[in-house]
C-alpha cells in the first residue's frame, strides 16, 4: 500500500467510527452522528480537524484489537457567522463516546489553542463517561479537562451541548461551563444513576427523571436550553454566540440596527397596572424595548421569577435582568438569585451591559426559603450586580421594596443610570405592611380600626410609595415616562460606551458560595 494509500485509509477508518450499525442505532434514537453535528453547527466547509489519526494506547481487555484512528472524539476548529471557534465532539458510535487518555488530550489541545488564540469553546457531549478499560488514566484526563475549564471560565465563552448521556464526574467539564443545552428525550445528566440511587437509599427513579433535559431546565437549574432536537440545539448555539465576544478582551460583536433608536412606545405607558398587586408579564416591556423585540432568554424555564437574557439595543449586546411579577409575584428567591447572580457574573467577564427591569416587592418569605440559605445565596445576586464594572443600568417600573431595591442594581452598587417609571414605588415594604407595624399601638387603640388603617395606608402610600424621594436624594437619575424607555436607554448606554471601572487589587473575592 502507497502511503498515500495508507493515509486515505486511516482518514476513512476515522470517518468511519463504529461503523453503519451503531450509526444506525443513532439515528434511531433521534441522534445525529457526531459529524453529522459538528457540520449543522459550523460555516458549511468549515470545519478543520486536528488529530484526526490519534489512537488509544490501551493493551489491556483486547483493546489492541480494537484501534479506531480519532478514538471516538472528533476536535478542530472552524466559522460561525464567518468568526472562529474550537470544537469537540464525543462520537457514542466508538466506544460509547467514553473519554481515554490520549482522547482527553485532543480536548486538551483545542482548548489550550482557544485560550492562547482567544475564541469560544464549544463541546458536544454523547459519552458512557471514563473508559472503563483505562482506570485512572481516563480519571487523570478528565481531571486535565476540569483544569483546562476552569482557567478558560472568564476568559473565553465555554458552551456545553448534552446530546446523549453525561453521567458520573463527567458532568463537572459541562457545570463550569458557562451554559449547558440539553436535548429533550435523548440528554440526561446525573453524578449517580438510578441503578446507585436504588442500591444506596431504595429510591426509585427513571433515568429522564433523575437527570432528563426537564428536570435540569426547570428543577435543578444545571441546565440553560432545552431543545426539541439535535438540529435545534445546535442553531441555538449559533443564536447564543451572535451575542457573545471572542474573549474577555473583546467587546461582543455589533450588528447594523434598522430598529430606530429614538423609537418610542406609548403601549408602554399603560403597561403597568395601576393595581400595584396585578401582575402583567416583564417580558411585554423587554420585547418593546429591544431592537427589532428580539429576546434571547437564558434559563428560561428555571426560577421564572426572575428572567435573564441576551438583545440588542442600538445594535449593541446587553444582558437583561428583570423580576417577572407574572410569577410569585417577582420576588427573589434561592433559585432566581443564583440564576441571576451566575449570569450577572457572565456579562460582567465578557464585557455585556447590564439592562435590568425591576419590580420586586422583596425576598420570598418562609422557613424553606430561610432554612435553604436565601441568606447566602441572595447575597450572591448583591455581590454580582456590586463588582460588576460594565455598564449598567436600572429602569425600576414598579415595586422597589427592601432589601431587593438594595440589590436589583440600585445606584448604591455602582449602577450608572437609574430611571424609574412614574408607577415606580420605592420603600422600605409595602403601604399595609408598613402601616401594620408602624401603627400597631394606635390600631390596636382605635375603635374603627378598619378607617384608621385605611386612613394611615392613604397616607403612607401617598408619602413614600412614588418615585419622587428617591429622585429628589439622586438615586434615581431621572422619572421617565414609559414610552421613551428605548431612546433613553440607548442614550445612557451610548454615553457609557467608554466606562472604566476597577476593583481593589485582590487575589479574587470570596463570593459567598
Ligand atoms: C468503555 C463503554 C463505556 C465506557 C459504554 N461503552 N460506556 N466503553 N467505557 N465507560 C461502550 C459499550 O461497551 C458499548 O460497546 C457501547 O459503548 C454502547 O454502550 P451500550 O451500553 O450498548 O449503550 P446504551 O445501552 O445506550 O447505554 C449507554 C450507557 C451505558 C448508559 C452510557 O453504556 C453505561 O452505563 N455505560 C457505563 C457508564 C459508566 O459507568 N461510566 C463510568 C462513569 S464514572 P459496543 O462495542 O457494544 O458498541 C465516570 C467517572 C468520570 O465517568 C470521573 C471524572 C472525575
Amino acid at each position: 500500500m502507497s502511503r498515500l494509500e495508507e493515509l486515505r485509509r486511516r482518514h476513512a477508518a476515522a470517518e468511519e467510527g463504529g461503523g453503519a450499525e451503531r450509526r444506525e442505532r443513532q439515528h434511531k434514537e433521534g441522534k445525529l452522528s457526531a459529524r453529522e453535528r459538528i457540520e449543522l453547527l459550523l460555516d458549511e466547509d468549515s470545519f478543520e480537524e486536528l488529530d484526526k489519526l490519534v489512537t488509544h494506547r490501551c493493551r489491556d481487555f483486547g483493546m489492541d484489537e480494537q484501534v479506531i484512528p480519532g478514538d471516538g472524539f472528533i476536535t478542530g476548529y472552524g466559522r460561525i457567522d464567518g468568526r472562529l471557534v474550537y470544537v469537540f465532539a464525543q462520537d457514542f458510535t466508538v466506544f460509547g463516546g467514553s473519554l481515554s487518555e490520549a482522547n482527553a488530550l485532543k480536548i486538551c489541545k483545542v482548548m489550550d489553542l482557544a485560550l492562547k488564540v482567544g475564541a469560544p469553546v464549544i463541546g458536544l457531549n454523547d459519552s458512557g463517561g471514563a473508559r472503563i478499560q483505562e482506570g485512572v488514566l481516563s480519571l487523570a484526563g478528565y481531571a486535565d479537562i476540569f483544569l483546562r475549564n476552569t482557567l478558560a471560565s472568564g476568559v473565553v465563552p465555554q458552551i456545553s451541548a448534552i446530546m446523549g448521556p453525561c453521567a458520573g464526574g463527567a458532568v463537572y467539564s459541562p457545570a463550569i461551563t458557562d451554559f449547558v443545552f440539553m436535548v429533550e428525550r435523548s440528554s440526561y445528566m446525573f453524578v449517580t444513576g438510578p441503578d446507585v440511587i436504588k442500591t444506596v437509599t431504595h429510591e426509585d427513579v427513571s433515568k429522564e427523571r433523575l437527570g432528563g433535559s426537564t428536570t435540569h431546565n426547570t428543577i435543578s437549574g444545571v441546565g440553560h436550553f432545552m431543545t426539541a432536537d439535535d438540529a435545534e440545539c445546535l442553531r441555538m448555539i449559533r443564536g447564543l454566540l451572535s451575542y457573545l465576544p471572542q474573549n474577555n478582551r473583546e467587546d461582543p460583536p455589533r450588528r447594523p440596527c434598522s430598529d430606530p433608536i429614538d423609537r418610542m412606545d406609548p403601549s408602554l405607558d399603560t403597561l403597568v397596572p395601576e393595581e400595584s398587586n396585578q401582575p402583567y408579564d416583564i417580558k411585554d416591556i423587554i420585547t418593546r424595548v429591544v431592537d427589532g423585540g428580539e429576546f434571547f432568554e437564558v434559563h428560561e424555564h428555571f426560577a421564572k421569577n426572575l428572567v435573564v437574557g441576551f438583545a440588542r439595543l442600538d445594535g449593541r449586546s446587553v444582558g437583561v435582568v428583570a423580576n417577572q411579577p407574572a410569577h410569585l409575584a417577582g420576588c427573589l428567591d434561592i433559585d432566581s438569585s443564583v440564576k441571576g447572580a451566575r449570569f450577572v457574573r457572565f456579562c460582567d467577564a465578557f464585557n455585556i451591559p447590564i439592562v435590568t427591569f425591576e419590580d420586586v416587592p422583596g425576598f420570598l418569605p418562609g422557613t424553606g426559603q430561610e432554612f435553604g440559605g436565601i441568606i447566602r445565596h441572595g447575597a450572591k445576586l448583591l455581590y454580582a450586580y456590586a463588582e460588576a464594572t460594565v455598564p449598567k443600568i436600572t429602569v425600576i417600573t414598579r415595586k422597589a421594596y427592601g432589601g431587593a431595591y438594595c440589590v436589583m442594581g440600585s445606584k448604591h452598587i455602582r449602577t450608572d443610570v437609574n430611571f424609574a417609571y412614574p408607577s415606580a414605588e420605592i420603600a422600605v415594604m409595602g403601604a399595609e405592611g408598613a402601616v401594620n407595624i408602624v401603627y400597631k399601638r394606635e390600631l390596636q387603640a382605635a375603635a374603627a380600626q378598619e378607617a384608621v388603617r385605611a386612613q394611615k395606608t392613604a397616607e403612607f402610600r401617598e408619602r413614600f410609595a412614588n418615585p419622587f424621594v428617591a429622585a429628589e436624594r439622586g438615586y434615581i437619575d431621572d422619572v421617565i415616562e414609559p414610552r421613551e424607555t428605548r431612546p433613553r436607554v440607548i442614550r445612557a448606554l451610548r454615553m457609557l460606551e467608554n466606562k472604566v471601572d476597577t476593583m481593589p487589587r485582590k487575589k479574587h473575592g470570596n463570593i459567598p458560595l
